[in-house]
Parts: C-alpha cells; sequence; structure tokens
C-alpha cells in the first residue's frame, strides 16, 4: 500500500471546499488540515492555527506537523510566496511559487510576458504616473478599461464606457482605492465577446488543460449591476460559443505562456487560470489568474476523473506528463446563492436549513463558501457568497434543472441568487 500524505489546503471558500472534497476522495489522502476553512471543509478536516498568508507560518507549522504536501487555494499566499517557504522546507506544494504568481499578482508583468509569448490581448499601456494616464484616456476618447496593477481582491478593473468613467477610474486608483495595487495601473484596449474560462495544470513544462466553463459576473439576472466574485458558473462551453478552433487557440495560449516563463527562467507548476473574452478576432486574453477559478473549480472538478492527491504532487514534481485525467461526458451547473446586498454590505450570522435535502436530489452536491458553525453548531451564513449549489446531469438543461430545484430547497434569511445561469448556452 502506497503512503497516505497528510495535507494543508489553505482557503475557505466553495472553490477550497471543491478541492478538498476532491482530494478526500483520493486513497492517498491521509490527515486533511485547512486554515481558516469554513463550514462545510471543518466537517472533513481539522483546522491549523495559523494564518494562510504568512508563509513562515505555514511553512513552520507545516514542518512541525509532518504536513506531506500543502494546496494553495487563493492567489494572496502565493503571491506572499507561500510556496516558496513551504518548498524551502522539502515540503511538496500545489501552487506556483511568488515569481510565477505575478502573473496574477502584476497586470503589467503579465502583460509583458504575454507580449513576449506573442499572445492574444488587448493593447495597453501602463503608467505610474497620474497625469500621463489622464492624457492617454482623453487621445483615446472612448471606451477603454483602468485596471489596478496588483491584486484587488477582483475589485481593482473599471470597464469605462466613456473618457469620464475611465478618469474616474484612473482617480480611484491614484486616490488609494486599492491600496498599494493601484500605484501602477493598466489602460486597456476594451474587448467585446463572450467570456470564456480555461484552466491548466501545468508543473512548468507540461500542460494539461482542463474544462472549459462560463462565470456570470454580474450580480443581477441578464448581467445586471454591480460585479461579483461570480454569481454562477457552467462547464463545458459548448461548441456554439467556443469553437474548436477557438479552444485550439486558448489551448496554445497557455502553453506559450508556460513556455515564456520557462526560458525566463521561471518554473510555473500549479493551476493556471486563463480569462478569455471571443472577439470576432478569437480568444484573447483578458487576465490570468495564478490559482483555480472560484467558482469554476466548483463545475471543472466534479467532472474529472483523476486521483488528485497525485496529480498535484505531479504538478510538484515535474511529473504531470505521466498523469491521468479524464472527463465525464456529463454537463455541470452551479448557481451561487449570496446574502442579500451582496456584493455591497450584507448581514452574516443567519440560519441554513435544506443542505441535507438538496444534497440527497441526484447529481447535486452542495459546496461551502461563506458558511460557520455557530457554538450551538447550527450552520450560519458567513459572507457575501454562502454555498455553491453544483449538479451534474447528463444533459445541459437537465443539470440546470437539478441545480435550481435544489436552491429552491435551501432556506436562509436574504438568499439572493440569479436565475439565469447558463441561458447563454441554451
Ligand atoms: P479581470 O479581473 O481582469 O478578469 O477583469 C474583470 C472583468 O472585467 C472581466 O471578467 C471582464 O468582464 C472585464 N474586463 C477585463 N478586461 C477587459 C477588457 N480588456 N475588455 C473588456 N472587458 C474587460
Ligand atoms: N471566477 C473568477 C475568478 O476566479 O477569478
Amino acid at each position: 500500500m502506497t503512503k497516505k500524505l497528510d495535507i494543508l489546503l489553505l482557503g475557505a471558500g466553495g472553490r477550497e471546499h471543491a478541492l478538498l472534497k476532491k482530494l478526500a476522495e483520493s486513497p492517498q489522502a491521509g490527515r486533511l488540515y485547512v486554515t481558516p476553512g469554513n463550514g462545510g471543509m471543518l466537517q472533513l478536516a481539522q483546522r491549523a492555527p495559523i494564518s494562510q498568508d504568512s508563509p513562515s507560518e505555514v511553512a513552520t507549522w507545516a514542518a512541525e506537523n509532518n504536513i506531506d504536501m500543502v494546496v494553495v487555494g487563493p492567489e494572496a499566499p502565493l503571491v506572499e510566496g507561500v510556496a516558496d517557504a513551504v518548498r524551502a522546507r522539502g515540503i511538496a506544494c500545489f501552487g506556483p511559487n511568488a515569481r510565477a504568481a505575478q502573473m496574477e499578482g502584476s497586470k503589467e508583468f503579465a502583460k509583458q510576458v504575454m507580449a513576449r509569448a506573442g499572445v492574444p490581448t488587448a493593447s495597453y499601456r501602463s503608467f505610474k504616473d497620474r497625469a500621463a494616464a489622464e492624457e492617454y484616456v482623453r487621445a483615446i476618447a472612448g471606451p477603454c478599461v483602468v485596471k489596478a496593477d496588483g491584486l484587488a481582491a477582483g475589485k481593482g478593473v473599471i470597464v469605462a464606457g466613456s473618457t469620464e468613467e475611465a478618469l474616474d477610474g484612473v482617480a480611484q486608483c491614484f486616490d488609494g482605492a486599492f491600496g498599494e495595487a493601484g500605484k501602477t495601473i493598466v489602460v486597456e484596449e476594451m474587448l467585446v465577446g463572450p467570456e470564456c474560462s480555461l484552466l491548466a495544470l501545468t508543473d512548468g513544462t507540461t500542460v494539461v488543460p482542463l474544462a472549459t466553463s462560463q462565470d456570470h459576473k454580474r450580480a443581477y439576472d441578464g448581467d445586471e449591476g454591480p460585479n461579483t466574485g461570480g454569481m454562477g458558473v457552467y462547464s463545458p462551453v459548448p461548441e456554439h460559443l467556443v469553437s474548436r478552433e477557438d479552444l485550439v487557440t486558448m489551448v496554445d495560449v497557455m502553453e506559450r505562456v508556460v513556455a515564456q516563463l520557462k526560458s525566463e527562467g521561471i518554473t510555473y507548476s500549479g493551476c493556471l487560470y486563463g480569462g478569455f473574452m471571443l472577439t470576432e478576432q478569437g480568444p484573447k486574453v483578458l487576465e490570468f489568474n495564478a490559482r483555480f477559478g472560484d467558482p469554476e473549480t466548483q463545475v471543472v472538478l466534479p467532472r474529472m476523473h483523476a486521483d488528485l492527491v497525485e496529480v498535484f504532487l505531479a504538478c510538484d514534481k515535474g511529473t504531470l506528463d505521466a498523469a491521468s485525467i479524464a472527463w465525464d461526458d456529463d454537463w455541470a451547473v452551479s448557481v451561487v446563492l449570496a446574502s442579500a446586498g451582496y456584493p455591497g454590505a450584507y448581514e452574516s450570522g443567519k440560519v441554513i436549513q435544506g443542505i441535507d435535502e438538496a444534497s440527497a436530489q441526484p447529481g447535486v452536491t452542495v459546496y461551502h463558501a461563506g458558511t460557520s458553525i455557530a457554538d450551538d453548531g447550527s450552520l450560519r451564513t458567513a459572507g457575501g457568497r454562502v454555498l455553491d449549489v453544483t449538479a451534474v446531469a447528463p444533459t445541459f438543461v437537465e443539470a440546470r434543472e437539478r441545480a435550481y430545484a435544489a436552491c429552491e430547497l435551501i432556506d436562509f434569511e436574504g438568499k439572493q441568487f440569479r436565475t439565469d445561469i447558463g441561458a447563454r448556452a441554451l
């Protein structure tokens, strides 16, 4: 029998709950720890009493507790250098080192790598000087996109329909709305088309594309309202939206970027997330993330047949070429149940009911995002995005019906969700 591996997973969202469930299914999974975790994750794993964003705390705790592999869910610990610190202790880590994580940590860095790799993306200029940026958006005299260079928890992007909005975006960045992240800004050409995400696993040499998926970033039906972390997602994206040719281009982009980084002495190992706009000229990159997508992971992993512990270790060890990953023909749809008010201010601590009934429906899995277990043992809301109700089925229509039927079985005060997830796929 192979030795079981003790694993520490960092993160607290629906993405991490999905990763944890899949890791727990592996015959190689030993003791499982999480930090900070959520109400669902803490039913499968123990909480490690450390901060996920501190490289030294994570690496020291992992070493002292004989952890065999650390899996990093969100971007912030990667950019802080958690993977470097963990590997320096001789412990396997799933997730890129700090230099490679600059693909998400700095939009300017990512743009430069894309240019050197010859990857299609929006044309852009970067600025450290406010007056120069203002002059540039005035010269564009129309729609453009203003982005804070650094990590801004998904908020540092202003899609500006007019010069006025663009100037306002520039002002927000330089006035400190995104802190240090906005000290350098990127102004890009506005791209038009449907969006498509492609996640890929890589060990720095081999690139294994996972299934395509489509997120829904706006808060309300019909893509109205403010941007959110994502209100729902489905996978795969059908051929009438992403042609075979588009997919070939997207996979080529992922391979080129990993190869370009390698040629510059940067080994990217972990998950590389490509966010694409399907324009009339073909797919163009909107952004890269240095981690799995949330909620994309919640529809990609349920369709994947693989031993995730083995696959993650192979990414770390540089042996991904030998890994075996297969896919279900099923479709997956996930609907986010959010707290009233999200993405603005919302209340927490509401009692959640009906998860067991929902989970008992065929093909349904409920991933926890913002939940916690109260002192009285009840499950409570503890975040903006509360649950990801995911269903798989042989057809897209059935998967969608199952997900929405399950959403009706779950109840908490202020429950809010989009009713049109996947409408484009129909
Ligand atoms: P990002 O965090 O860079 O993915 O940006 C968040 C969202 O802003 C994307 O999912 C797009 O909807 C939008 N966006 C980003 N860049 C552009 C662009 N160049 N043109 C149009 N929309 C964009
Ligand atoms: N779903 C968007 C993201 O993970 O960044």
